[in-house]
């Protein structure tokens, strides 16, 4: 196996005069080079470049990339942060030099098929959501979070009302109270109930006229359901506030509950989770959101229209929207894969990825359960909370043991200690295109690793270049750049 600790790097591999190319003789006359570049825009020294064959440098680095652990080579059950398989085809269509070649500045009659495309996706993540109006601007779901809530401000502003306060569960995603902050608001935590959805009583007693918008995950990060939807619009929409969806977790849904049939006014989505999109790490991803009609005026321009005669154009005319969140439309590479993906599937398709989505997360909480038990909920949506606290108290056995041991088995660990209501907790989602084959594979290794030795558990993983990294070092003294000794 290929050992990272035991091969040089590309500068230490470096021998004078070996090269990847034979470049043919110069046919123009040499100049000092003082001639070309004067010293005093010179480094003192030139750049100690390495000196390698291409074949040294080809084979390193599809070494280190085998090292990686991708979605395309290994099983990876993050709950939350999703890692699905997203289709090749979608990759190829997005790529196409209509879509991937053009320029946002060529005008909109030249640019006819893509804004088509960008408009018939507004128009299909509308009637997913059963809500009205699409902007494609956000590019990642937090920052659809925080334009839904500027939305949601810029509505209230208008109507002269001053709302103050967006409510929060407690299980939400750290980025929803970081949005509602960043958008002016104060962040009010409503409390999760025994059960793990939201207390209601606590809800009540936190809600009031200083409330603009509640923030409900649904399912939400425990991967349950929350039946209480209809009562929490009711008590909402009669004290005047507005009902936001984290939508991350629409693909526990998609096709068979529309948000805005549960009373949803606004919401985002995470094409990464749902659709066909790479996930951004801060970007460049997606994040559209959706709203009712009476906040359509004031998403972010431009949104694409359709005039009469079937042409499209970038509709600027909107004197009460918030303005531009992003650059020119979008991360439109990223929205193509959405659409091809969505198209791809139809109505029946996407219900099908729902179904398997839950179909799969339920199948393999009910290998685990036993050993690693499930604090809420006896079924899941398509992700369930597990917690290694029983391990932990009796043998010593934590969470990160439990996620690093799983790389020797050649899978990914599940989120670990998120959401922080559950102790110990394993975040588990399999996404609808795993095999039966690799969950039960994937749970024998989860009960193995439960009776191993909590001392070689404490090393893991084994199997690897390098062990057990020291992970608050590495973030609070990292070494991002090689010296030479
Ligand atoms: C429930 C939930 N909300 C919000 C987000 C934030 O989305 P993004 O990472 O695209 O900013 C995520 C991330 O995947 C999430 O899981």
């Amino acid at each position: 196996m290929y050992k990272l600790d035991q091969t040089p790097l590309l500068f230490e591999s470096s021998r004078p005069g070996r090269a990847t190319a034979i470049l043919p003789a110069a046919d123009v006359p040499d100049r000092p080079l003082d001639d070309v570049i004067p010293r005093a825009h010179r480094a003192a020294d030139s750049p100690a470049l390495p000196e390698l064959s291409e074949l040294d440098v080809v084979r390193h680095y599809t070494n280190l990339s085998a090292l990686n652990m991708a979605i395309d080579a290994n099983f990876y059950p993050l709950g939350s942060c999703t890692m699905k398989y997203n289709p090749k085809r979608n990759e190829r269509l997005a790529g196409l030099p209509g879509l991937g070649a053009q320029h946002p500045y060529q005008d909109d009659d030249t640019l006819q098929g893509l804004l088509a495309i960008l408009y018939e996706l507004q128009d299909d993540l509308a009637e997913i959501a059963g809500l009205h109006a699409v902007s494609l601007q956000p590019a990642a779901g937090a920052q659809g979070e925080l334009t839904a809530l500027l939305v949601a401000a810029a509505y209230f502003r208008d109507r002269g009302e001053k709302r103050t306060q967006v409510l929060v569960p407690d299980s939400s995603h750290g980025t929803n109270p970081a949005s509602a902050h960043l958008a002016g608001f104060e962040a009010v935590t409503i409390n999760s109930n025994g059960c793990g959805i939201v207390d209601l009583a606590d809800f009540r007693a936190k809600l009031s006229d200083r409330t603009a918008v509640f923030m409900i995950t649904n399912p939400n990060t425990v991967g349950l359901f929350d039946p209480q939807i209809g009562e929490i619009s009711r008590l909402l929409h009669d004290c005047g506030a507005q009902l936001y969806l984290d939508g991350a977790n629409m693909n526990a849904i998609l096709g068979i509950v529309r948000p805005g049939d549960m009373g949803v006014d606004l919401m985002h989505y995470n094409p990464h989770k749902t659709f066909s999109g790479p996930h951004g790490g801060g970007g460049p991803g997606a994040g559209p959101i959706a709203v009712r009609d009476h906040l359509a005026p004031y998403l972010p321009a431009p949104l694409v229209g359709r005039h009469p005669d079937g042409t499209y154009f970038l509709d600027h005319d909107r004197p009460k929207t918030i303005g531009r969140v992003r650059a020119f439309f979008g991360n439109t590479g990223v929205l193509f894969r959405a659409y091809c993906y969505i198209r791809s599937q139809g109505p029946e398709g996407l219900k099908r990825v729902a179904q398997h989505a839950v179909l799969n997360a339920n199948y393999l909480l009910t290998l685990i359960k036993d050993v690693y038990p499930v604090p809420f909920g006896t079924r899941c949506m398509h992700e369930f909370v597990a917690s290694a606290r029983t391990l932990a108290k009796d043998r010593g056995i934590r969470a990160m043991d439990i996620g690093k041991r799983l790389i020797d088995f050649n899978f990914h660990a599940p989120t670990v200690y998120f959401p922080l209501i559950v102790p110990e907790a394993l975040m588990i989602e399999p996404t609808e295109t795993e095999s039966r084959e690799t969950l039960d594979a994937f749970a024998r290794a989860l009960r193995q690793i439960s009776t191993e030795d909590p001392e070689f558990l404490h090393n893991a993983p084994h199997t690897t270049p390098v062990s057990r990294l020291d992970e608050v070092k590495a973030a609070k003294t990292p070494v991002l750049k090689w010296q030479p000794e």
